[in-house]
């Protein structure tokens, strides 16, 4: 209790968290790939969302402002964005501060603690919202700068001390942005009884004025910039917190009153799909995604309090974020949480999980109270602390922040301090001075980040004369990251041209061609140095213009070196929609591949240096090979990773590998500190237990079976890039129970007559042709794996191991004893899908026993067993999946009420020709008796006895002759399918000597497909012509 002062404790006023939502315009990207917007603000508080794929599902969410910053604006002379015009909803930055930021300095001067934070997926406009760009300053500054304009204002008896800290934390460490030393594992989060959770060392600068502020951000943002080049921190996987103390001393009344405003831009929200990632061996081993989850756990806990339920505990400590955040979380603190967004289709489900955190964020209720201490109180608490902490301070132009407030007002007078801290930061200003006086001069480099925010803050001048680049600090130019050498490569800048140079075999791409030589920049060339450390070149001020440099970002230069290796959307497979728009899926594909390429640089230069042996490459898996109906579905890309020395081939998921690289930066981290990188086998990111490897998938179109007819086919497997793998040997022979083989006698007309009879078939998989895998490795082997319609699991073949051309020879027969409408129109347009599996020294087979399958009495697998799935056994799925589900039933519905009908109009044609055939029937009778036909009566009016066997004949020959041009149509169209395939997949040669043969061949291939299909539709229609013809001449004679 305090001795000083009896003081009366404040009244907490209890508020719930202000909750902002902001939609920001369409980014480069998004609009290159032809996003639609899926939010709209009818009010200053609602926010509604659409599903692009379900366009009738929106949902709207209503929070304490909305804020439409997407359209409706324009650029005034400074660069500032304003309303375009009056009746525009346009929200700017001043929009934001007016409601934000100014209640955040309102809640500063009464002594209130405040907090802001930005939560969004990466690239929402989190950082624009807090920090801003260029002249559209952010909250942050506009707050800094108006709480000095107030100070400025007040009356001069009374002082005001304000503090400036800036952290960093990425991975659960902690980071002194105003720090130039690092300090290994981090700064450390300490508690105290009386101020809880604080930074202990954490650098805290007294300001007196706006422009202080400014400079210190700056610095801020150069060290952050630093370490993230430095590769080793992604940025958006970083949080920042700002922290401004704000502490009013009354003397005269013995008072301080006292306010923590903490800003905090939150690292990018977006979450690893899960799939992929789960099977991940080691998916929990990394923590740099912990401390945002951990927040979404406290925000959960707190939301489920404020609304009544029972909290045992609020998992405050389990993050670094969340220690540190603990007042502004139901707390002593006044909170407001701005929802950053994206107004594109394709970032609907990151957005609908933004709305949905802030909606849980906005039931938080907090205790705010008036932060007022008596002098001496404050003094010992604080003096406490420092006494405890001394000597673990850094060096100290001033003390750190959880002991700058109180302490000083009764030992240092704060201009003193002020003075001191100022010493400190003077050189520092002439450095900058001199910076921007170079960068009117001289030619440099700008350092290009992911984060726009981090873009150009580094600058590197070329001078006259010759200098070298590279790790080593006695370089020229210093700079760090994945794969630049000590001494990487050098420039000169003489007579008026600047060149650059490659040491030995050090990788320098110049505008995403690799350069081996000298070679001359020109002004905007962009550099890429090492595995990916960009920079822009900035020429001599003869050759600068007023260009937009913002132009050439992350993306520019990814794009750039993507296209000079030769990857862009058109190989990737974009189907364009006839308004040279691409797919929308394949735009999707390629923004990943873009955004992984880099990446896997990266991982490949921390396998060498590791001496990991692996060598990463970035594949596009085309999912149309795994989908039964051949569909162009979605594209998905993957990472293919082979082990050097022993050729071992694993395939990684785009969330495994993202998870992969974290760790491997984690480990690599240690490598750099000079710690001890080793890890036991079971924790290394780049090891994993041998696996089998799926190889390639073929198709078989089971058309022929729901007629009964037999199919042998010579088919290709092809990789997940549509390349020939191998060629498969197999049959689907249509049988009786007892195996024996159907003959053409057996075959159907309309798959219909199955409808709930017995259907035996073999499927016989007979050989394996020319495999890849195994010629590529001796030691190797393959399976053969293949699921039909509903068979619980799937059935793979014996284990061949080391032989190219493997004879496999196994058969095995499936029953269907009451063939269902599903399964029938199953086999009419679905293939079955035949996957080959490599195997490889050290893995497990695959099992080939079947314990779960139904057999019959004779031994052979059902099929066709499953009941129709009610809307009940769906109950775990989403909503949305259900409205899906109910779209595809009720077109289901459709199409079988389609079929009914002419199943309908069948039976009638069936019933009048049985009709007739009676009617010949009872003429028949009346000279000869026949027990299968019915008497009608209507003898009179039939044909001659003479003529009706004939005629009987002639029917019988009719349908006989159907069902042979059907069965010579439908080879002949499994035939084109086939050719389709292997055209879609024909892929243009790299070498361009091999373009006219190639050009040739396809053209030839185009031509030959062309005429079987010409062919086989002519032969159809001729073959029914003439028994349509038949038919109407025996018709005609009936009646
Ligand atoms: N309201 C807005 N008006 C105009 N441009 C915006 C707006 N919001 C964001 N942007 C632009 O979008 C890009 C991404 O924004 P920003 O860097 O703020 O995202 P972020 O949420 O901080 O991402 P990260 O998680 O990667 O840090 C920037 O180029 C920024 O200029
Ligand atoms: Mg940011």
């Amino acid at each position: 209790m305090d001795n000083g002062k009896v003081m009366k404790m404040p009244m907490p006023s209890i508020d719930g968290v202000k909750v902002a939502v902001r939609v920001r315009p369409f980014s480069q990207r998004e609009k290159n790939s032809g996003s639609k917007c899926v939010i709209s603000m009818h009010s200053r508080t609602t926010t509604t969302i659409q599903d692009p794929k379900n366009p009738e599902h929106v949902k709207t969410f209503t929070f304490d402002l909305a804020y439409w910053s997407h359209s409706g604006f324009q650029k005034d002379k400074d660069g500032v964005l304003i309303s375009a015009d009056p009746s525009s909803k346009f929200a700017g930055q001043r929009d934001v501060f007016h409601d934000l930021g100014r209640g955040i300095l309102d809640s500063a001067w009464q002594g209130y603690n405040a907090t802001l934070l930005a939560y969004g997926q990466t690239g929402s406009g989190k950082s624009y919202s807090m920090i801003g760009f260029g002249a559209n300053k952010g909250i942050i500054p506009n707050v800094c700068e108006e709480l000095f304009q107030a100070i400025e204002k007040q009356e001069k008896h009374q002082e005001y001390q304000v503090t400036f800290s800036m952290l960093e934390i990425y991975n659960e460490q902690i980071r002194d942005l105003l720090s130039r030393t690092k300090k290994p594992g981090g700064l450390k989060v300490r508690e105290d009884q009386q101020l809880g959770f604080y930074v202990e060392g954490l650098t805290s600068v007294p300001c007196e004025n706006y422009a202080q502020i400014e400079r210190l951000m700056e610095q801020g943002t150069k060290i952050r910039t630093t370490a993230s080049t430095n590769m080793n921190a992604s940025s958006s996987r970083s949080h920042v917190v700002i922290t401004i103390q704000f502490k009013q001393v009354f003397p005269d009344r013995d008072l301080t009153k006292q306010s923590s405003i903490n800003l905090v831009d939150l690292a990018g929200s977006e979450r690893q799909k899960s799939s992929g990632s789960e099977g991940d061996r080691l998916r929990e081993g990394s923590r740099v995604n912990l401390s945002l989850t951990n927040l979404g756990n406290v925000i959960s806990a707190l939301a489920d309090a404020a609304m009544g339920k029972r909290v045992l505990h609020v998992p405050y400590r389990d993050s670094v974020l969340t220690k540190l955040l603990q007042s502004a979380l139901g707390g002593n603190s006044r909170t407001a949480l701005i929802a950053a967004i994206s107004p594109a289709d394709i970032c609907y489900e990151e957005t609908l999980s933004t709305l949905r955190y802030a909606e849980r964020a906005k039931k938080i209720r907090n205790r705010a109270v008036v932060n007022t201490w008596t002098l001496l109180r404050q003094w010992r608490a604080e003096n406490k602390l420092r006494c405890r902490d001394s000597g673990m301070a850094e060096q100290p132009a001033w003390l750190p922040a959880e002991q700058q407030l109180g302490t000083r007002a009764t030992q240092v007078p704060w201009a003193h301090l002020l003075q001191q801290a100022w010493a400190a930061w003077e050189q520092q200003y002439e450095a900058a001075a001199q910076e921007r006086q170079m960068v009117k001069t001289l030619p440099h480099l700008l350092n290009v980040n992911e984060d726009p925010q981090l873009t150009g803050v580094l600058k590197y001048f070329i001078p006259p004369g010759s200098c070298d680049i590279g790790q080593a600090a006695s370089n020229a130019i210093t700079i760090q990251g994945l794969g630049i050498s000590d001494k990487h490569a050098s420039f000169t800048n003489s007579d008026g041209k600047v060149t650059v140079a490659p040491h030995s075999k050090c990788k320098v791409v110049v505008n995403g061609v690799p350069i081996a030589t000298r070679t001359k920049l020109q002004h905007l060339d962009r550099i890429i140095l090492g595995s990916n450390s960009a920079y822009l070149y900035v020429g001599f001020p003869s050759e600068r213009g007023g260009e937009d440099l913002s132009r050439f970002d992350y993306d520019f230069f990814q794009l750039e070196r993507a296209a000079a290796e030769g990857v862009n959307v058109d190989k990737l497979g974009a189907t364009n929609s006839g308004e040279g728009q691409a797919d929308p899926g394949v735009l999707a594909v390629f923004q990943d591949y873009i955004k992984l390429m880099p990446l896997v640089a990266e991982a490949n230069q921390m396998s060498e240096e590791l001496k990991k042996g692996l060598k990463m490459e970035l594949k596009v898996k085309n999912l149309a090979s795994s989908d039964s109906r051949g569909c162009e579905l979605q594209k998905e890309v993957m990472v293919k990773v082979t082990d050097w020395r022993t050729q071992q081939v694993w395939i990684w998921s785009k969330a495994k590998f993202i998870n992969r690289k974290f760790l491997m930066e984690e480990l690599y981290q240690r490598f750099l500190d000079g710690e001890d990188s080793h890890v036991a086998q079971d924790d290394d990111p780049f090891w994993d237990p041998v696996e089998v490897v799926h190889l390639g998938s073929a198709h078989i179109w089971l058309q022929p079976l729901a007629y009964c007819m037999k199919l042998e086919e010579q088919v290709a497997f092809l990789d997940c890039e549509g390349l020939e793998e191998a060629v498969l040997h197999v049959s689907i022979i249509p049988c009786s129970p007892t195996g024996r083989a159907h003959g053409e006698e057996d075959m159907v007309i309309d798959p219909l007559e199955m409808l709930g009879e017995r259907m035996d078939f073999q499927i016989r998989i007979v050989q394996c042709l020319g495999v890849k895998w195994l010629k590529e490795g001796a030691r190797r082997g393959i399976q053969i794996g293949y699921r039909i319609y509903d068979l619980p699991n799937t059935i793979y073949t014996k284990p061949v191991w080391k032989i190219v051309n493997p004879q496999i020879e196994e058969t095995i027969q499936f029953t269907a004893l009451n063939a269902s409408q599903e399964f029938l129109n199953y086999l009419q347009t679905n293939a079955l899908i035949v996957d080959l599996w490599g195997l490889q020294d050290g893995c497990a087979e695959l099992s080939c026993s079947q314990p779960d399958l139904t057999v019959t009495g004779e031994g052979h697998i059902m099929v066709d067993t499953r009941k129709i799935p009610t809307v009940k056994d769906t109950s775990q799925t989403t909503s949305n999946q259900i409205s899906e589900l109910y779209l595809k039933l009720h077109k289901l519905e459709q199409e079988t009420e389609l079929l009914r009908n002419i199943n309908r109009a069948l039976r009638k044609e069936n019933v009048f020709l049985k009709e007739s055939l009676a009617k010949i029937g009872s003429g028949q009778q009346a000279h000869k008796p026949s027990s299968t036909l019915k008497t009608t009566g209507m003898t009179a009016r039939l044909p001659p006895a003479t003529e009706m066997n004939p005629m009987c004949t002639q029917q019988a020959s009719c349908d006989r002759q159907f069902a042979k041009a059907l069965k010579v149509f439908y080879q002949g169209m499994n035939t084109a399918r086939a050719q389709f395939l292997t055209l879609r997949q024909y892929k243009p040669p790299e070498d361009d000597q091999m373009l006219r043969p190639f050009v040739h061949q396809q053209s030839q291939m185009f031509k030959d497909f062309g005429d079987l299909l010409e062919s086989s539709l002519w032969k159809l229609k001729n073959d029914v012509a003439l028994i349509v013809k038949k038919k109407r001449e025996y018709l005609l004679h009936i009646k």
